[in-house]
C-alpha cells in the first residue's frame, strides 16, 4: 500500500538562513528510501515544503496563505524559489536511485480551489508503477488577479483523500510533538490538538506546527495513521514507514 511522506522545510532546508539547502538531510533521507523501496517494493508519495526558500520571500514580500493581490515581483521569486528547491531535491534523490517524478501542485488543481481530480487520481498511478510523485508547497494563482500559498501539509491531506495511504508521516527537525517547548517532553500519541504546545516560530506564513497539527487530525479523520518523527534520524522515517512504532508523536487514524 502507498505511503504519504512529507519533507519539512526544516529538514530540506536551514530554515533560519535565507535560501540554504540541507543537503546533507535530503542526501540521507533519500539513501534511507532506496533501501526502504528496495527491500518493500512499496509505492510512495513525497510533498515537501518552502523552508528557507519559499517561506523566506513569502515573508519578504508579505505573501499568505489567504487569495489576495500580492506583490508580482514577491509571486515571481516565491514561484521560482520553490522550483529551484524542488530541483535541488529532486537530482538529490535521483542520484541516491530513487526515481523521482516532480508534480507540480497547479496541475492538481483547476480554478480556485477546485481540485482537478484526474490528475490526483493519476498520481497513484504514477506511484505504483515504480516512480515516487514528489509535489511541494506551493504560490499558486486563484482567479484574476489573485494568488495565494499552498502549503506542504495542506497537500497532505487533500492528496491523502484521493490516495488513502497507509501511514501519512511528517518529517521534522524535532523528535514529534512537544508538550512543553522547554523540557521538551514528546507527546508520544495526540489525541486532542489543545495537548500539545502549539507555538510558532520565525519564518512561517503558513502557521507551522499549528496547521501541521491541524492537518494531521484531519488525515487521521479518514482512518489513516499520522506520525510526527525527526527526519535527521533517518530510521525512524523507515520504522513508520514498515509499520513500526518508533520515538516520535502518534495521531492514530480513526
Ligand atoms: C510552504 O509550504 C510553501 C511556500 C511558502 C511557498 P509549507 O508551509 O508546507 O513549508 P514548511 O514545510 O512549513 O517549510
Amino acid at each position: 500500500m502507498i505511503s504519504l511522506l512529507k519533507l519539512g522545510g526544516s529538514i530540506v532546508t536551514f530554515k533560519d538562513k535565507p535560501l540554504a539547502f540541507n543537503s546533507i538531510a535530503v542526501a540521507n533521507i533519500s539513501k534511507a528510501l532506496s533501501e526502504f523501496i528496495e527491500d518493500e517494493h512499496e509505492p510512495l508519495i513525497v510533498v515537501h515544503g518552502g523552508g528557507s526558500f519559499g517561506h523566506y520571500y513569502s515573508v519578504k514580500y508579505d505573501i499568505h496563505s489567504r487569495a489576495d493581490r500580492y506583490s508580482s515581483e514577491g509571486i515571481s521569486y516565491v514561484r521560482c524559489s520553490m522550483v529551484e528547491l524542488n530541483h535541488l531535491i529532486v537530482s538529490t534523490m535521483l542520484k541516491s536511485g530513487l526515481k523521482p517524478f516532480t508534480v507540480h501542485p497547479s496541475s492538481l488543481f483547476l480554478k480556485g480551489k477546485d481540485i482537478n481530480v484526474d490528475a490526483m487520481n493519476r498520481l497513484k498511478d504514477i506511484a505504483e508503477h515504480g516512480l515516487i510523485p514528489v509535489i511541494h508547497g506551493d504560490i499558486m494563482h486563484y482567479s484574476k488577479d489573485l494568488f495565494y500559498i499552498l502549503s506542504g501539509d495542506e497537500l497532505m491531506s487533500i492528496v491523502a483523500r484521493y490516495v488513502n495511504p497507509k501511514v501519512a508521516v511528517f518529517a521534522l527537525s524535532v523528535d514529534g510533538v512537544y508538550k512543553d517547548i522547554k523540557s521538551k517532553e514528546l507527546v508520544k500519541e495526540l489525541k486532542y490538538s489543545g495537548d500539545a504546545f502549539i507555538n510558532d516560530v520565525g519564518m512561517d506564513v503558513t502557521g507551522g506546527m499549528k496547521r501541521k497539527i491541524r492537518e494531521a487530525f484531519n488525515i487521521a479523520s479518514m482512518g489513516i495513521d499520522v506520525w510526527f518523527v525527526n527526519g535527521l534520524y533517518t530510521d525512524r522515517i523507515v520504522n513508520v514507514l514498515k509499520g513500526y512504532e518508533t520515538v516520535g508523536t502518534i495521531v492514530r487514524g480513526r
